[in-house]
């Protein structure tokens, strides 16, 4: 069936194909922009450099909370008093995670999954265990590394 009018004015046509075009342009023009200006913007680290008084005296089964670049990291001390650290973001949909000291589990609120200890997933939706990073003491330092990955602070 054909109509006897347009829906729409050539001119409006125009104006919305023309907007979208901009709108497209300056888009990409803001995305460039911003990733010269802040290049590590959404990156995260290889590992962090920590100092070690500020973790030394947690509690048994705590965890402390470090930046993982723009992400959660957890400092874990279990029970037993041997230390973990772990990123604190769910597999699921990258909700921050927190621990429960009284179940031992890592909780995700968003959609109530559960990691055990050592960061695996046990319950709920996530799909994959929380990533576990390697944790060595150096001096006064404490390096915080994702696995396989080696570092050496240089000596002073
Ligand atoms: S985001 Fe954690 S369970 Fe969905």
């Amino acid at each position: 069936m054909k109509l006897k009018y347009s829906l729409i004015t050539r001119r409006t046509f125009l104006n919305t194909l023309f907007g979208g075009w901009l709108f497209a342009f300056f888009s990409g023009a803001f995305y460039t922009l911003m990733k010269f200006a802040f290049p590590t913007l959404g990156k995260e680290p290889d590992f962090v450099v920590l100092d070690r008084k500020d973790f030394s005296d947690i509690p048994n089964n705590s965890v402390k909370p470090f930046a993982w670049g723009g992400a959660l990291g957890l400092y874990f001390k279990k029970e037993d008093g041997s230390v973990a650290a772990l990123k604190g973001v769910c597999t699921h949909m990258e909700c921050n995670v927190a621990y429960k000291p009284e179940e031992k589990k890592f909780y995700c609120a968003c959609h109530q999954g559960w990691f055990d200890e050592t960061g695996r997933n046990i319950a709920g939706p996530p799909p994959k265990p929380l990533e576990v990073f390697d944790v060595t003491e150096d001096g006064d330092k404490l390096i915080i590394a994702r696995k396989g990955v080696k570092v050496e602070l240089p000596k002073a």
